[in-house]
């Protein structure tokens, strides 16, 4: 009686994915692509409607909310990202909630995650069949100026059976247009591109506005985003509404290489942009499959400087003449990311402070850099820095205390980008005070300082 007690209450906890392991930290929020103000998607641990962790079963989200609808409030908005996989001809869930028709195929056993400065992996067990290793990179390049302008993150999927045989596999994997916005009931528009051996669904909001000029939010009201792979012969692609798309997958393996064009609001039949590759017969040699998400902004900053208020240009416009050139660059960049800065933040932060201290400063490298954006020229560059859970404020002098550790430590020049924009401002005499001005707006990303010392 009493074993079998046991075994019960030890089945219960292996459903609910308590098997799985965290390394170094299940922590409040695991950063997926986080890359700047805009590109912020997390997946939300918490038990209080979250995913305690797991990736298949829940919604990535943007950090902030709230949302009409059905993803409401304090959570964040959802930025749809979906993972599928077909197994010997069985589906599977391995990101995302997605539901079709009455369906939602079975999650795959997430069986650990662990995280780095630059990477968050989760482990998948598929049906005791394969395992998938999906990461997700979102560089952190202090050094490298070129590199940590781009708005781009990376997820990798590698697939490898785990026993002797081989299996047919398919994935798939899309993003939906809620990343263009946080606001549902905003129309959204869509293409698709193949140049230079990447295919690419771009989507943006329909009504481009520039600096937030039509109103304050967190989330980004112009731009483009996005989402890429390689063109290989087992690519096939479509847009669509998210049941038609995810089903046409699920059925037949592929999808139909179709566009929709009836451009609409983003929760008026979700519309998804999505990628299927079939990697036929997989064995023990690990298959890899690597997508990028990039948003491009020309220009990025509204700054009240030396000269009066005018656009400061992204950063990464210096370096690429398109954002098709940068989407490119960063995809074949792959091969440069390695575990250097990983290292270089463990090994010093393990000497600083033993290993509770790496568990910290490898979870926050990501959330600290996302804060900020790199903007500018090569020859005149600013790092703003935006105030994230609280009001999103611009270059507010006393987030740059907690934030300054992280800069001083892995590139102390960018203190100087960060500090220049209040210093010309105030050397213009824009501030009519004679203490510091507290920040330079109230809403990020209008730099406009305060020119009434209010
Ligand atoms: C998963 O893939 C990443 C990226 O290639 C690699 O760094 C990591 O070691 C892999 N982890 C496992 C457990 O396979």
């Amino acid at each position: 009686m009493y074993f079998h007690f046991l075994v019960i209450a030890l089945g219960t906890l292996v459903n609910n994915g308590l098997a799985a392991t965290f390394s170094p930290a299940r922590a409040p929020a695991i950063p997926l692509a986080v890359r700047s103000p805009y590109m912020n998607t997390w997946l939300e641990v918490g038990s209080d409607g979250g995913s305690q962790g797991f990736l298949p079963g829940a919604w990535p989200r943007f950090w902030a909310g709230p949302q009409p609808g059905e993803a409401l409030g304090a959570n964040g908005a959802v930025t749809g990202w979906t993972g599928l996989i077909k197994v010997d001809g069985a589906s599977y869930t391995w990101m995302g909630q997605p539901k079709i028709g009455d369906n939602f195929p079975t999650n795959v056993e997430q069986t650990s995650f662990e995280y780095t400065s630059q990477r968050s992996t989760f482990v998948m067990n598929v049906a005791g069949k394969v395992s998938m290793n999906v990461t997700f990179i979102s560089p952190v390049a202090p050094k490298d100026l070129k590199r940590q302008s781009i708005i781009g993150s990376y997820l990798q999927v590698t697939v490898a059976a785990t026993d002797e045989a081989s299996h047919s596999v398919q994935l798939y994997a899309d993003t939906t247009a809620e990343w263009v916005s946080i606001r549902n009931t905003d129309t959204a528009q869509w293409s698709f591109s193949n140049q230079n051996n990447i295919a690419s669904h771009k989507s943006w909001r329909q009504t481009q506005s520039e600096f937030n000029a039509d109103f304050p939010d967190d989330g980004s009201h112009w731009g483009n985003w996005y989402w890429s792979t390689a063109t290989t012969p087992s690519l096939t692609s479509q847009s669509g509404g998210h049941e038609t798309v995810r089903g046409n997958f699920l059925r037949d393996a592929k999808l139909p290489n179709t566009q929709d064009s009836n451009y609409r609001a983003i929760s008026d039949n979700y519309p998804v942009f999505a990628f299927a590759n079939d990697l036929r017969n997989v064995g023990n040699n690990p298959i890899t499959t690597l997508y990028t998400i990039v948003h491009a902004q020309d220009n990025a900053i509204q700054f009240d400087g030396a000269n009066g208020i005018i656009s400061v240009p992204s950063l990464w416009t210096s370096y690429f003449r398109s954002d098709l050139a940068m989407v490119e660059f960063l995809y074949k960049d792959y091969s440069t990311v390695d575990g250097a800065i990983d290292h270089a933040f463990a090994v010093d932060s393990l000497a600083a402070g033993g290993q509770d201290y790496l568990t910290i400063t490898s979870l926050s490298a990501r959330q600290a850099f996302g804060g900020t954006q790199l903007c500018g020229t090569t020859s005149k560059p600013y790092l703003f820095l935006k105030e994230i859970s609280s009001d999103g404020n611009i270059q507010t002098v006393d987030v740059f205390f907690p934030a300054i550790p992280i800069f001083l430590y892995s590139n102390p020049v960018l203190v100087k980008h960060l500090l220049d924009p209040l210093f010309e401002n105030q050397e213009a005499g824009r501030f009519p005070k004679q203490w510091s001005i507290h920040d330079m707006g109230a809403h990020y990303p209008q730099a406009i300082g305060h020119e009434d010392g209010q």
